[in-house]
């Protein structure tokens, strides 16, 4: 088997939330393969974000450990871990907004810029990455000028572009219709098969079917020990 993609060793963390002190992870442990779905379900607040935030080193954890492609996230410089979470992770977020006065096409080659590719080079990727997505229409269109679950798609196209290995996405269908739910959790689908690892957190069992495992957080804690 393939080495984890990410591994969460016994990871905790605690909010400060001004005096008071919150646990949302509560010692989770965790492995996701390439090529693996997992899907999180739990209660409100029961700290799926919070995983979500800290398996993509936007948060780091209070104790225990986050490897990311075998590396530890806490032993490399920020700047590092920038770079990690720029070119190998992609985000899916249901707030996770587009930039409106960038293209859909130039909001895809964004990450990419950032990265240090020119704009030319960025374009032809993100064209790449919404023909794969059947979106190629889209690509001078701004945000405002494409539907709810396009722009949902474009936000796909966006964490996928550039052959990102880990792939994080936290209710991703928000308040889409069904129909247009579905053909998003099929792009995710397609991109773990095609080798990326990745992770949904949903409230819709429905959508949880799609995953290979699902696992149930509650009080900071995985249902059912280790995963
Ligand atoms: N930045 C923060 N500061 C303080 N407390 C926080 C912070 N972020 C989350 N929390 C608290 O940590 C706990 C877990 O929150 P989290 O957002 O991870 O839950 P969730 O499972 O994603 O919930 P939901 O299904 O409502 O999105 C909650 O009690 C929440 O209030
Ligand atoms: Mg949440």
């Amino acid at each position: 088997m393939t080495s984890p993609a990410l591994i969460l060793e016994h990871v905790s963390k605690v909010h400060q939330d001004g005096p008071n002190e919150v646990t949302a992870l509560d010692g989770v442990d965790l492995l996701v393969h390439p090529g693996e779905l997992v899907a999180i379900m739990g209660p409100s607040g029961s700290g799926k974000s919070t995983l979500l935030n800290v398996a993509g080193t936007l948060d780091t954890p209070t104790s225990g450990r986050v490897l990311i492609d075998g590396r530890d996230a806490s032993q490399v410089s920020a700047k590092t871990r920038a770079e990690i979470r720029r070119r190998h992770i992609g985000f899916i977020f249901q707030d996770f907004n587009l930039i409106p006065t960038l293209t859909c096409a130039e909001n895809i080659g964004l990450p990419l810029e950032l990265d240090g590719m020119k704009a030319r080079e960025a374009r032809e990727h993100a064209l790449a990455s919404l023909a794969e997505l059947e979106l190629t229409e889209l690509a001078d269109r701004y945000p405002s000028e494409v539907s709810g679950g396009q722009r949902q798609r474009v936000a796909i196209a966006r964490a996928v572009v550039g052959e990102r290995g880990l792939l994080l996405a936290d209710e991703p269908t928000g308040a889409l219709d069904s129909a247009t739910s579905e053909s998003v959790l099929e792009l995710l689908v397609s991109r773990v098969r095609a080798g990326a690892a990745g992770i949904l957190v949903t409230h819709e069992p429905r959508l949880a079917a799609y995953a290979d495992r699902t696992i149930y957080l509650r009080d900071g804690r995985v249902q059912g020990g280790a995963q």
